[in-house]
């Protein structure tokens, strides 16, 4: 699936330096909502409440979508997936309110009911699928995810075969898969590969389906990057057969 250079799976990533209150998160608080080979994919037990539904974001980068969503939808169980360790420390640093200029040096002290619905898995998303029950999730988002634009980096996008049948597994019946994307190599690449995947139906009855954002969208990083460079965002919604 990867080329020779490329590593089969992806290890931790770290980026920049990151802040003490950051490294602080990621050390002491990642543990209590991080999911490892003991976690039990319980609905009862996985979180801190019982979801009434579990969503999935893939690949969530500075985790300012995944935060802004599990605020608005205190029901709903969000698995958070992100294999950059900075974007995690982000996410931490925004579902705990604990910023990197604020006590750098004391413990702070976290707001637990604010991650009661977050658990975070900070490694390649491909190595958790198979530790996921058939149907457990809900919805599952992928936003804005590399496009490898290049021939021969193909293999390397994440919507290919080999992962749709994984997530169209571990998704319900019924269950939405939203993917977005502002590239243009990606969107045609997306419908192809979808249009050949027997597991879902595309949504989209006109063209304002896929063109404007869904109701009640919450902007992604790499969205407002896009829009402020002059790219326009498509949004895919795809149903689980
Ligand atoms: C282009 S960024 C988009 C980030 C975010 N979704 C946004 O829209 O701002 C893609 C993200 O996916 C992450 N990623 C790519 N492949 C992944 C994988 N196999 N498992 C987990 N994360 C992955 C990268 O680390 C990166 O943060």
């Amino acid at each position: 699936m990867f080329d020779v250079s490329a590593p089969k799976f992806f290890g931790r990533r770290k980026g920049r330096t990151i802040r003490k209150a950051k490294t602080f998160l990621l050390e002491n608080f990642l543990q209590k909502i991080a999911i490892d080979e003991n976690t039990v994919f319980d609905k009862s037990k996985l979180f801190g409440i019982i979801p009434s539904e579990v969503h999935l974001e893939i690949g969530f980068g500075d985790g300012g979508h995944l935060a802004a969503l599990s605020e608005k939808k205190k029901n709903i169980g969000f698995i958070g997936i992100e294999v950059f360790q900075n974007g995690v420390a982000n996410l931490l640093s925004l579902i705990t309110g604990i910023k990197a200029a604020e006590n750098e040096t004391e413990n702070p002290s976290i707001l637990s009911t604010r991650t009661d619905n977050v658990r975070v898995y900070p490694e390649d998303a491909r190595l958790l699928f198979a530790k996921i029950p058939d149907g457990f999730i809900d919805k599952i988002y992928l936003l804005f995810p590399d496009p490898w634009p290049k021939k021969r980096h193909e293999d390397r996008r994440f919507v290919n075969p080999e992962n749709l049948k994984e997530l169209a597994r571990i998704l319900k019946k019924g269950g939405i898969l939203q993917i977005a994307t502002d590239h243009k190599v990606y969107k045609r690449h997306v419908l192809h590969i979808m249009h050949e995947c027997p597991d879902f139906k595309w949504t989209a009855k006109t063209f304002a389906d896929w063109r404007n954002e869904p109701e009640d969208w919450v902007q992604t990083k790499y969205q407002k990057k896009a829009v402020r460079e002059g790219r326009k965002p498509v949004f895919f919604e795809y149903e689980r057969l």
